[in-house]
C-alpha cells in the first residue's frame, strides 16, 4: 500500500466482527461442491486473521456456523466441522507464533466430537497468548444468546431471595451484557458482511447497537487483506456519534 493512505492512519478499529458470506455462490460459480467454498472460505479467514493481528485489531469475531445453519444437509454440516478440524490442527503453531488467543461463542455442545475435541485443544493452546482475541462464533445465534442472558439474570434474582422485584429494577444493561457469550469483550467497532448480503441474521444484535456496518460484494473465499483494508479505510471515513451531538 502507498505511503499515506493507509486505512490506519486513525488506528486500527479494537474490534472488528465479519459475516463470512458467499462460500456456497463462490463454489457454484465455478461448478464446484459448496464444501470447495467452505475451504476456500478456511483460506481467507486465515489470511484475515494473520492480517487483523499484524494491523493491530484487538479483537477478531467471525461468524462461522449460525443457530440456524443445522437446517442445511447433513453432508454440508458434517463437512464445514471436518474443515474446521482441519484448520485449527493446521493453523495452531501459526496462531500460537502470532500470539493469538483463541475463543468460542455459541453452543456447540453438539458439534461433531472430534472438532470439539480439536477446539478445546486450540482454546487450551492458545490460553496463555496475550496478542489479539480471535473469537469463533460458532452455533451461534444472538436471540438464543440474549434469552440465556435473561435466564441467567432471572436465576440469579431468584437464587438470591428477598425482594426480587427491586432487584430487577435495579438491573444495568451492563449486568445484563455480562451475562451475555461476548461478556468481557468491548462492542464491535466494524461489522463486515461479504457476499453482497445485507443482514445481520442473527449475529450481535445486542453487541452492534453502535457498530459501523460495511458491506462488500467480494465473496468470503475472495476475501483478501486489501479488502479488509478498503473495509478499515471505509470505517476511518465514518463519523461514529452515538446520538450525541459535539
Ligand atoms: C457462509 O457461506 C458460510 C456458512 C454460512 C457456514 P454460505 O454457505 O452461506 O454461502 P452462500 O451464502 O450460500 O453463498
Ligand atoms: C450467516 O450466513 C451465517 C454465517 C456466515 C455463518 P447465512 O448464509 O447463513 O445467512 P442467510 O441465510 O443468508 O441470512
Ligand atoms: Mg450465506
Amino acid at each position: 500500500m502507498a505511503q499515506g493512505s493507509s486505512p490506519y492512519t486513525k488506528g486500527a478499529p479494537r474490534h472488528v466482527a465479519i459475516v463470512m458470506d458467499g462460500n456456497g455462490r463462490w463454489a457454484e460459480r465455478r461448478g464446484k461442491l459448496r464444501l470447495s467454498g467452505h475451504n476456500a472460505g478456511m483460506n481467507a479467514m486465515t489470511e484475515i486473521v494473520r492480517h487483523a493481528s499484524d494491523s493491530g485489531v484487538e479483537y477478531l469475531t467471525v461468524y462461522a456456523f449460525s443457530t440456524e445453519n443445522w437446517k442445511r444437509s447433513e453432508d454440508e454440516v458434517s463437512g464445514i466441522f471436518g474443515l474446521l478440524v482441519k484448520f485449527v490442527e493446521l493453523k495452531l503453531r501459526e496462531l500460537v507464533d502470532n500470539d493469538v488467543v483463541v475463543s468460542v461463542i455459541g453452543d456447540y455442545s453438539s458439534i461433531p466430537k472430534d472438532a470439539k475435541a480439536a477446539l478445546e485443544r486450540t482454546i487450551a493452546d492458545t490460553s496463555a497468548c496475550t496478542g489479539m482475541r480471535f473469537i469463533i462464533a460458532l452455533g451461534y445465534g444472538s436471540r438464543a444468546d440474549i434469552l440465556n442472558a435473561a435466564r441467567k439474570l432471572a436465576l440469579d434474582v431468584v437464587d438470591s431471595g428477598g425482594d426480587a422485584a427491586a432487584r430487577l429494577a435495579r438491573l444495568t444493561e451492563s449486568d445484563f451484557a455480562a451475562k451475555l457469550s461476548t461478556s468481557g469483550v468491548p462492542d464491535p467497532d466494524l461489522v463486515i458482511r461479504t457476499s453482497g448480503e445485507k443482514r445481520l441474521s442473527n449475529f450481535l444484535l445486542w453487541e452492534s447497537a453502535y457498530s459501523e456496518f460495511v458491506f462488500t460484494d467480494v465473496l468470503w473465499p475472495d476475501f483478501t487483506p486489501a479488502e479488509f483494508d478498503r473495509c478499515v479505510a471505509e470505517y476511518n471515513g465514518r463519523e461514529r456519534r452515538y446520538g450525541g451531538r459535539g
